[in-house]
């Protein structure tokens, strides 16, 4: 059994891509990891958010992912701020982090060009306080997708710089996870890229979208034209009905439709109804536990506090040591 850790952030309902892309795997290690999941309030501070919209989409994110069945039983689900522990291992990490490598890391180079007017020490270090959230658990595994591969790499350096420094065998190495399997990327509804929260409402299909919205979503997916010759090539936006599909209709309707593009006799409308109708089904039983536990404020409240304790002990534990090794000793 190895120690996962993954970071959520706190921004905005979970989509179909999400789900399928990251928290299914998340529902899967569960019950084979020592799992440490937990929601990255600290970092969303780097957009500085208003007190009121900071706790709500802590709390919509938390609620969204109970709903899908995180079990606070089975992994240690908890909130990064209720965690000090880890500020002070990033404070302690800052010290042999370098402006130069943390300058060249391409999520700040981004930031950088797209906000210029908000390039806060935050941002510069937001690697840093992610390689805190990860080795103060002293996690093997990290669930993320490609784009977090840099991080990742900060959090192997900034571990074994410490180890060198100290000359211990202290932190271990963290990589990225997902039980070798291909990553899954579920198409967005536009006919280009992936699902996400920034290609626009309409382009997503969110845990909380009722029957009629997703009805609504399905209908104005971008195609292209009907084939006209028979076994041709499908373009992006057709496979991507397809990619759709895959994720929530049954085999038999899938090799249907493949049958009806293959003879040229497919009715793009049917296909969107149908996957509309599938996905109403895959969602309906989620949509109903978000209702459900967003009423319960007593199971989150529990949720949360079994989640700080668990979360606090494991890494109180790995500061205290990493202090001694540093020289920080106790005159009482
Ligand atoms: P968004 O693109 O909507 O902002 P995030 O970047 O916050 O979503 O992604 C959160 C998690 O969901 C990440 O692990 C990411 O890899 C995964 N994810 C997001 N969109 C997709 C998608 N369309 N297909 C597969 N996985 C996705
Ligand atoms: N940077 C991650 C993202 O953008 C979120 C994150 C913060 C994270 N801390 C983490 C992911 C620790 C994994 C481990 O998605």
């Amino acid at each position: 059994m190895e120690t996962v850790v993954s970071g959520i952030r706190s921004t905005g309902n979970l989509h179909l891509g999400n789900y399928f892309g990251a928290l299914k795997n998340f529902l899967r290690m569960q019950n084979e990891h020592n799992c440490y999941f937990f929601i990255a309030d600290l970092h969303s501070l780097t957009t500085h958010p208003h007190p009121a919209d900071l706790h709500k989409s802590v709390r919509n994110v938390l609620v969204e992912y109970l709903a899908a069945g995180l079990d606070p039983e089975k992994c240690t689900l908890y909130i990064q701020s209720d965690v000090p522990e880890i500020s002070e291992l990033y404070l302690i990490l800052n010290m042999n982090a370098y402006k130069g490598e943390l300058e060249r890391v391409p999520s700040f180079k981004e930031k950088v060009r797209s906000q210029p007017n908000n390039v806060n020490a935050g941002l510069l270090t937001y690697p840093v306080l992610m390689t805190a959230d990860i080795i103060i658990h002293k996690a093997t595994k990290v669930p993320v997708g490609k784009d977090q591969e840099a991080h990742l790499e900060m959090a192997r350096n900034l571990g074994n710089r410490f180890n060198n420094m100290y000359e211990v065998d202290f932190f271990p190495e963290p990589y990225a996870f997902n039980f070798g399997e291909q990553l899954v990327k579920v198409p967005g509804l536009d006919g280009k890229g992936k699902m996400s929260k920034s290609s626009g409402e309409h382009t997503a299909i969110f845990l909380t979208d009722d029957e009629a919205t997703i009805t609504k979503k399905m209908k104005r997916a971008v195609t292209d034209m009907s084939p006209t010759e028979a076994n041709a090539p499908k373009p992006e936006s057709i496979q991507n009905l397809f990619d759709l599909m895959q994720l929530v209709s049954s085999k038999e309707t899938i090799a249907h439709f493949e049958s009806t593009w293959k003879e040229c006799s497919i009715r793009y409308g049917d296909m969107k109804m149908q996957i509309a109708k599938d996905m109403n089904s895959y969602i309906a039983p989620i949509r109903q536990r978000i209702k459900e536990v967003d009423a319960d404020t007593e199971f989150i409240a529990k949720a949360v506090k079994i989640g700080e304790e668990k979360a606090r002990a494991s890494a109180a534990k790995t500061v205290r040591e990493a202090k001694e090794i540093i020289g920080f000793r106790k005159f009482y």
